[in-house]
């Protein structure tokens, strides 16, 4: 079976999935670790490279500051609590988002969380907190504007490599697949340029419902597709032009 090199995901659902069991939003992102792990594990067993998970983007820093309090909290927490393990079974970690509006002890997590698991090479984990793909767009395009004004770059230079480069996940490849959990079919200015040829998978399931089975369905939904990336069908010569 196919299997995707890089997974990308929107995990969403969690408020809605609280609000139906009469619980308050935070037992919804609380419950909403559970999926996480699942899918950590679920990659690494079936060899996939990368998985991106989107965790708090750029417009969540809209909602109210109760919230967004929590959020940071539990990331704290779950980073604190889960770094030795993912470490032991050798998986990269690594954070794409703006930082600077982000609290200096998340920040200093992030950072133990990377350089303690540079050295894996088993899945890299990518979580975008504070990200936001026209954030990222718009970086990329800043430090290639000052290199041009350093004289390190010709304007003419710039092409589809170099800026795709200088992007959060430029070193990596694209997403193949991108789940969404929680019914929405948009993509809330997750990783805008690299999602351009990749698979879309949407389910109505909320995140902290999301399980193995499903994730399977998604895997199983990605082996069937056909990536054409703008080429015309493999085809017999009788179809030649
Ligand atoms: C996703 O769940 C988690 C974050 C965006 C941080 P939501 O909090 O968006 O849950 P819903 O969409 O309101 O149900
Ligand atoms: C997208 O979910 C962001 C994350 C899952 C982190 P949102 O709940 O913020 O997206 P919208 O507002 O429904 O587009
Ligand atoms: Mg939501």
């Amino acid at each position: 079976m196919r299997v995707p090199r890089h997974v990308a995901i929107i995990m969403d659902g969690n408020g809605r999935w609280a609000r139906a069991r009469a619980l308050p939003r935070p037992a919804g992102h609380r419950a909403g670790i559970k999926p996480v792990r699942m899918c950590i594990e679920q990659c690494a067993t079936r060899g996939v490279e990368v998985l991106t998970v989107f965790a708090f983007s750029s417009e969540n820093w809209k909602r109210p500051v109760a919230e967004v309090g929590l959020l940071m909290q539990l990331f704290l927490e779950s980073l604190d609590r889960e770094l030795e393990e993912l470490a032991g079974r050798g998986i990269r970690v690594r954070f794409i988002g703006a930082r600077e509006q982000l609290p200096a002890a998340v920040v200093a997590s992030m950072e133990l969380a990377e350089s303690r698991t540079c050295d894996n090479d088993k899945l890299t984990l990518v979580v975008a907190f504070g990200y936001g793909g026209r954030w990222d767009i718009v970086s990329a395009a800043r430090r290639l504007a000052i290199a041009c004004r350093d004289g390190a770059l010709a304007p003419e230079e710039i092409d589809e490599a170099r800026l795709g480069a200088e992007l959060a996940l430029g070193d990596l490849p694209d997403p193949d697949l991108f789940i969404r959990t929680g019914g929405e079919q948009r993509i809330s200015n997750f990783l805008l340029w690299n999602l351009a040829y990749t698979e879309l998978w949407f389910t109505d399931t909320l995140w902290p419902s999301f399980d193995a089975a499903e994730f399977q369905q998604a895997l199983d939904s990605y082996a069937e597709r056909e990536r054409r990336f703008g080429h015309t069908v493999p085809s017999s010569s009788a179809d030649a032009c």
